[in-house]
């Protein structure tokens, strides 16, 4: 395919980027485009696309790309960089919509015999994902298997990962409200401190990981906000802790949350307070089932694709939402930029990825298709 254009795609959509679920004109955008192959798109979800490309019997294999950017204000010097302030594609979501219309493009334009479905969803970066709801609105109808990609700025760039069994994490979330009395910081023994407590509650929940936890089982708990008090000498009543838990393991991830209440009880009973533990589950895990997996790796690894296997991440993502219904496969793509992380302010990626990831599209499309799904 023509990179001119698939790079042109993509600095449309990094200039113009938008949040999660208000993804309305980078929708409008694939829409386009999409028409201009000669493709139908429909709306299955108010800002995600869908499209159908049927030539001929066999199996569907459906494509998935995500669409939504960051709240972070873009601080490259890109001649393309974000028009939008506050808003920003610094996770490369920007980069995967426009490899799978460059996918779209080019299986349009050739032979095969089966189905290949696109979607474009919302929302990846906001719980609860804009996943869920594709497939609620039955796009995986009639689907025999999934795939995925994500670029990864800290490979090097055209270096493909991947692996079987579980490769991203279950990101759940919590809140927790610790209550005291509060009253005048020079009169502590007339008042429960909250904050005194929610400062041993935070170290004692690091025991959480480092002595609840089977050692052998990755884990994270971090507590990422803390909200309480206004004046030097006054303490407040109460003080309100956010933060994050990854997990791969169901029977792990039920138990945390059992843990984290115990520790917050025996700390609050100790000293006086009362404690609320509002704990959300987030997307499953991503895992990739190992016989469509090693297909994959395989015929990436016969087209002369450079791969290596994966290291299972922290980090969650809603693709395990059609994994949850169909066989998926997820995997990364390098697409080493200048060394700033993603969700960083001057994330950027090497663009010549854009169209390794392609051609990586086309090849798995072309064989898995001949070759056959297993619903067959
Ligand atoms: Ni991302």
């Amino acid at each position: 395919m023509n990179q001119d254009e698939l790079l042109r795609w993509r600095r449309h959509l990094h200039a113009h980027p938008e949040l999660s679920f208000h993804e309305h004109e980078t929708a409008r955008f694939v829409e386009e485009t999409l028409r201009s192959f000669g493709l139908t798109p429909t709306r299955p979800v108010p800002t995600g696309v869908m499209a159908r490309l049927r030539k001929g019997p066999g199996p569907t294999l459906a494509l998935r790309a995500d669409m939504d950017a960051l709240p972070i204000q873009e601080e490259t010097d890109l001649p393309f960089r974000s028009q939008v302030p506050g808003v920003m594609h610094a996770c490369g979501h920007d980069g995967h919509t426009a490899i799978l219309l460059g996918v779209a493009q080019t299986l349009s334009e050739e032979p095969f015999s089966g189905e290949v479905r696109f979607l474009f969803q919302p929302a990846e970066e906001l719980f609860p994902g804009g996943a869920e709801s594709m497939v609620e609105a039955g796009v995986l109808e009639g689907v025999d298997a999934v795939l995925g990609l994500h670029l990864d700025a800290t490979r090097p760039s055209g270096l493909i990962q991947i692996k079987s069994g579980p490769l991203q994490a279950a990101p759940d979330t919590f809140e927790i409200e610790i209550r005291g009395t509060g009253g005048h910081a020079a009169y502590p023994h007339l008042l429960v401190d909250p904050i005194a407590i929610a400062a041993e509650a935070i170290l004692a929940l690091q025991q959480v990981v480092s002595r609840h936890n089977d050692p052998l089982e990755p884990l994270v708990l971090s507590v990422t906000q803390i909200h309480g008090g206004s004046a030097d000498n006054v303490i407040p009543p109460s003080v309100r802790l956010g933060g994050t838990v990854r997990s791969f393991n169901e029977e792990l991830r039920r138990k945390v949350p059992e843990w984290m209440e115990r520790i917050l009880a025996g700390i609050c009973q100790a000293h006086g307070g009362e404690y609320r533990l509002h704990y959300q589950r987030g997307y499953r895990p991503v895992v990739n089932p190992p016989e469509l997996t090693e297909r994959v790796r395989a015929i990436l690894t016969d087209a002369g694709f450079q791969v290596e296997e994966a290291r299972p991440v922290m980090g969650g993502e809603d693709f395990s939402a059609y994994q949850a219904r169909v066989p998926g496969v997820f995997f990364f793509l390098g697409a080493g930029g200048p060394g700033y992380p993603h969700h960083h302010p001057r994330f950027q990626i090497d663009e010549s990825s854009l169209q390794v990831g392609v051609q990586a599209f086309v090849a798995l499309v072309r064989r898995l298709l001949a070759e056959g799904l297993s619903s067959d």
